[in-house]
């Protein structure tokens, strides 16, 4: 049990929903603030009557929507700062919204911590070292980014560079930081319309009888992380007694080509098959992550196969 007052922005999203429900469980008193851009009221259905919850439709760049939530929560003791422009199509194709939000979201949501001497939880992402040289990503790597004439993907991952910047700053300035970079977390109430993500996208293709459409010829990976072990990796980073300052990959070590997780999807029906379209701009080949720290410091590995998520993941759609 714990009985702290936190404040989740973008608490209405994908993972700020599962991670809210944790916390509530866990007897903490909780204020989600959301502008529901990607997030409904929907995604909290399983916590909105709590006693020890309460959902806010607001604007984490509004200092007085954030004054509300505080007055609600009647203090505050930890933020966890998810609210984002998410979803890849949108950081070509909204570049300046991405920055907007995701920039002047996390410095308002520092001053607040600041202001209220509150530990503080970033959601950075792989994004964050742009187009790395090597994998898997491990702290002390480069940060490469390519000519923003070129396209604006970066657009995001420049937001969470940034944004890992600010916190590192505010570390110095005396506020205890955490920065966690989720791995393509996936689960229930994952988008799978064209701005969401790939498994959910997969899923949703299969469900509307449709082909799978891989990008490019598929032969990039990823490392997908059950939402599950995504949440624990956040409620860690926020609950243990760690320095300041720490960053934590949360991501599966299982690595699985593009084309080939289309392949294991496709099995869940008959008659499924698979196409090619266009990729991306600055999709990167590999994102692997060393989680070395998220190991030593937290003690957090990732405990569900993607055999094991992708199952769990079919069930959760009902069909
Ligand atoms: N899902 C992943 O695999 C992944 C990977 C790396 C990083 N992250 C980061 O984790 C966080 C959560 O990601 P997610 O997958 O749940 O995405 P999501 O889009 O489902 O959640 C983000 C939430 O922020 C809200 N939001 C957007 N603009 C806002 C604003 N101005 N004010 C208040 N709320 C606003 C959205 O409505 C949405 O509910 C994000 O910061 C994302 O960048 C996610």
């Amino acid at each position: 049990m714990s009985d702290m007052r936190i404040l989740v922005t973008g608490g209405a999203g994908f993972i700020g929903s599962s991670l809210c429900e944790k916390l509530v469980a866990m007897g903490n008193n909780v204020v989600a603030i959301d502008s529901m851009f990607r997030g409904s009221e929907a995604n909290l259905e399983s916590i909105l009557d709590s006693d020890n919850f309460a959902l806010y439709a607001g604007d984490v760049r509004d200092v007085d929507d954030l004054d509300a939530c505080i007055e609600a929560l009647g203090g505050l003791d930890l933020i966890y700062h998810l609210a984002a422009i998410n979803g890849t199509k949108w950081f070509h194709e909204a570049a300046h919204s991405v920055i907007d939000v995701n920039i002047n979201g996390t410095l308002r949501t520092l001053e607040l911590a600041m202001a209220h001497d509150a530990k503080y939880v970033f959601a950075s992402s792989p994004e964050a070292f742009g187009e790395p040289l090597s994998q898997p990503l491990t702290d002390g790597d480069s940060m490469v980014f390519s000519d923003p004439s070129e396209h604006q993907r970066h657009s995001y991952g420049g937001s969470k560079y940034l944004g890992e910047i600010a916190c590192h700053h505010a570390v110095r300035d005396g506020l205890d930081v955490q920065i966690v970079r989720p791995f393509n977390a996936y689960g229930p109430r994952l988008n799978g319309d064209e701005y969401g993500q790939v498994i959910a996208m997969f899923f949703q293709q299969l469900i509307d009888s449709r082909e799978l459409n891989v990008h490019g010829d598929g032969t990039q990976t990823r490392s997908f992380t059950w939402i599950d072990d995504v949440v624990d990796g956040f409620v860690q980073a926020g609950m243990q007694d760690v320095p300041s300052g720490g960053v934590y990959n949360i991501g599966s070590t299982e690595e699985i080509s593009i084309l080939d997780l289309a392949k294991r999807i496709a099995k869940f029906t008959d008659g499924v098959t698979i196409s090619n379209g266009e990729g991306y701009h600055g999709d990167v080949k590999r994102r692997l992550p060393n989680t070395s720290s998220s190991e030593k410091l937290l003690g957090w590995k990732s405990t569900v196969s993607l055999d094991d998520g992708l199952e769990l993941m079919w069930h959760s759609l009902n069909l």
